[in-house]
């Protein structure tokens, strides 16, 4: 057996560490042991994932004093965890969001847009396998770019009634309306200067967990976004288009053939802004098991 457990770098500061046993009691791969004094190391393993090291970093977090490093990933450049109030803040957050349709024509600074992307690299993925890609479209000229090849061959096919499956003349018209007013002239990405799209390769078994990844990935990418102050929609209609009408639009963007597409998130600065959170009332379609 070819033992690569040394590829973790997994330290230990022996001059820190208490023997807690918190480290191995997070470890989901369950690659954490005890040595003769107490302290932990990794035990030899083939291959990471199910078969060892799920690199999930939990034992780096988890250490009270900071004693444990991993892939040469130190404790001191880990954050902290956030404030109290932060409950309250993601409520605020979630009950304020709204799907923007009308941006500003301009780009996000760039700074801003790796921020989230380094953040939306903590989402969960099944098994950690972390396998899920990011398109990340950063420059609203780009972004034109895909909208003049896609947009236009969708209004063609759109005149013979050809549309993706969700679509019909009712709704094509709909949508040519709402370009008045809603959709700021933009019925496909709402004029927005940005596009974000996660996807996955999808095979076998763990297919589902692929396309899993790609929309938890959407739905954190979309949080976070709003989060630093932008505006964001989901789009599942100009998704739709580049998938069934406009593959060369995909191809443009490069995402391989074999990959599950997540919704087309479109993002950037917000042009209308709301001064209050909306009051949607689910509760009826909330189900709870109580034993009588
Ligand atoms: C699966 C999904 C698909 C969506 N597709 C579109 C879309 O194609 N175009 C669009 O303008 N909004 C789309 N949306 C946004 C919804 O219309 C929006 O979330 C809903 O109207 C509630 O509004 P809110 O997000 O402002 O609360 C989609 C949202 C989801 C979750």
């Amino acid at each position: 057996m070819e033992d690569i457990s040394y590829k973790c770098n997994f330290v230990v500061d022996k001059s820190k560490c208490i023997k807690c046993g918190k480290c191995k009691n997070v470890c989901s791969g369950m690659v954490i042991e005890y040595d003769k004094q107490g302290f932990p190391y990794i035990k030899p393993f083939e291959r990471f994932g199910w078969r060892g090291c799920w690199r999930c970093e939990h034992c780096l977090a988890v250490c009270p004093v900071g004693a444990i490093s991993i892939f040469n990933k130190k404790p001191e450049n880990s954050l902290p965890p956030p404030d109290k109030n932060l409950g309250e803040q993601m409520e605020r957050l979630v009950k304020f969001r709204r799907s923007c349709r009308r941006f500003l024509d301009k780009n996000v600074e760039p700074e801003i847009i790796d921020k989230i992307l380094s953040a939306l690299e903590n989402a969960p993925t099944g098994g950690n396998a972390q396998n899920v890609e990011y398109t990340v479209i950063d420059d609203k000229e780009r972004v034109k770019q895909i909208w003049n090849v896609a947009y236009k061959k969708m209004d063609e096919l759109a005149r013979e009634h050809i549309y993706t499956h969700s679509f019909s003349d009712f709704y094509y018209k709909k949508m040519k309306e709402s370009e008045k007013t809603v959709r700021k002239n933009d019925l496909l990405f709402c004029g927005a200067p940005h596009l974000f799209i996660a996807h996955e390769k999808c095979v076998g078994k763990w297919a589902e967990d692929s396309k899993n990844n790609c929309n938890i990935a959407t739905a954190y990418f979309d949080l976070l976004a709003n989060s630093f102050g932008l505006g964001t929609v989901i789009m599942s209609y100009s998704s739709e288009v580049l998938n069934e009408l406009v593959p060369e639009a995909r191809e443009m963007l490069n995402i391989p053939k074999d990959h599950f597409t997540g919704l087309i998130v479109g993002f950037g600065y917000p042009e209308i802004k709301y001064a209050r959170g909306t009051q949607k009332n689910r509760k009826a379609k909330i189900h709870r098991y109580r034993k009588e």
